[in-house]
């Protein structure tokens, strides 16, 4: 098959860009900022063994260096960045084919710090030995750690087709995951083993995070690593999967059934599907994304009121929390160069302790040019529905004897990553079906 996946990396305009929309942001006068690489972490106890290695986002979307050790700095007073990488080592040329590092030599960071000694400091990224030396300002590292988040959340051109790259990957992963759910011996393994392959050799470099595949009722654990379950007709099939090219990454969850389908599950799955087109039909500029995910609350609490599984008025339940215990996460992140990208709340912002708000992954207003998923789901998680002290503050509220029917099923997640334009959401991952039944 052909590779699809030619991801455009940022180049020297784009770069020049991204650091004077974020120079702009800082409002810096005279102080300087680093910002650390990070370095590869040796597996504990493999010898000189590392994990996969991927630079601070900070310092990767301002840099587009994928190599660790560097420093980007920037002195205010100046306008200007100095861009210090480590020298090629002979053993990275020789085990990894490592060419020259573009940049300024690492060494002369010494000198380029002590000449400044007396300026206020911003650190941020992952601090190495070289730039744990500054005293950096808490107040200035936070305000400027806002800053290049805010400037991270709107998309550029050259992410915004990277992470379309991303999701062509996927798409063609998700095309061959329904085609062997419908093979005879499908099992969660092979349906990963087929998604991902094929993720591969449309162009991906990697998967973006480990890939969900949950059957029945491992599809209620929401972080599922995929085993040897086979799938069986009317089981719920969840697939939670991501290509990543170049850093950037889609994050798309499909739930599937398996011919012939429970009618139990085509009522989550409507539901849930349902909410979600919901919640993205309101990804617009304005739009508070902690709002947005209590009116989806709401949407699942309604259809959940419908099968008699909670009981009551849809608002006041959300107020309360039941619908938590089937809907037990947050409505979605900032998608792109990593899973979560620029998420996080807006400064002033705590995160709630409300069992229906605690998972929150951001608090602000979409602008445009964010990236987002919206992801709801239903659940049927024993844990939660067991649970006493929940069982006793949802008396009144949910219908405990009839949810515990329904735990066999799983669980039904639907997420899709939308483009937030001043013309409306647009849905990147539109094009890979919906549909309950695989094929
Ligand atoms: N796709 C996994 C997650 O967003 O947590
Ligand atoms: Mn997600």
């Amino acid at each position: 098959m052909e590779s699809i996946g030619i991801a455009s990396r940022p180049n020297e305009q784009q770069l020049e860009r991204r650091r004077r929309r974020t120079a702009e942001m800082l409002g810096f006068h005279d102080e300087i900022l680093l910002i650390g690489a990070g370095s590869p972490i040796p597996v504990p106890g493999g010898l000189d063994r590392v994990h996969p290695f991927t630079p601070h986002p900070h310092y990767l979307w301002l840099t587009g260096h994928t190599r660790g050790g560097g420093v980007l700095a920037y002195d205010a007073a100046e306008n200007r960045w100095t861009d210090f990488v480590p020298p090629t080592s002979d053993a990275e040329r020789i085990w990894e084919g490592a060419g020259d590092a573009p940049g300024t030599p690492l060494d002369l960071l010494t000198s380029w710090l002590r000449e400044r000694a007396d300026r206020r400091a911003a650190l941020l990224g992952t601090p190495s030995a070289l730039i744990e030396a500054v005293l950096p300002q808490a107040d200035l590292t936070e305000s400027a750690d806002f800053a290049i988040l805010a400037a991270r959340r709107i998309k550029d051109d050259a992410e915004l087709s990277t992470i379309q790259a991303a999701v062509r990957a996927t798409a063609m992963g998700f095309e061959a995951a329904r085609e062997t759910i419908a093979r005879p011996h499908a099992t969660e393994r092979l349906i990963q083993i087929e998604l991902e392959a094929a993720c591969f050799r449309a162009g991906g470099d990697s998967m973006g995070y480990d890939t969900i595949v949950g059957v029945g009722g491992n599809a209620a654990v929401l972080h599922f690593a995929p085993g040897d379950r086979p799938v069986a007709p009317g089981d719920a099939i969840l697939i939670d999967a991501g290509c990543s090219i170049g850093g950037y990454t889609a994050d798309v969850t499909r739930t599937f059934g398996r011919a012939p389908l429970s009618p139990r599950l085509a009522q989550i799955h409507a539901i849930v599907l349902d909410a979600e087109r919901f919640g993205v039909s309101r990804c617009v500029p304005g739009q508070e994304w902690r709002e947005l995910h209590l009116l989806v609350a709401e949407r699942l609490a309604a259809g959940l009121v419908h099968l008699g599984i909670l009981k009551g008025e849809p608002a006041g339940l959300v107020e309360q929390d039941a619908h938590a215990v089937f809907f037990p996460h947050g409505l979605g992140h900032l998608v792109g160069l990593g899973v979560r990208d620029a998420s996080g709340y807006l400064p002033g912002r705590a995160r709630s302790e409300r069992f229906g708000l605690a998972s929150l992954r951001m608090d602000l207003p979409l602008e445009a040019g964010m990236v987002t998923t919206v992801e709801p789901g239903l659940y049927f998680i024993p844990r939660l529905l067991r649970d006493l002290a929940l069982r006793e503050r949802h008396a009144n509220a949910i219908d405990f004897e009839a949810a515990e029917a329904w735990i066999g099923l799983g669980g039904v997640r639907i997420e899709d990553n939308i483009h937030v334009t001043e013309s409306g959401p647009v849905n990147m991952t539109e094009t890979i079906p919906h549909v309950l039944e695989a094929k």
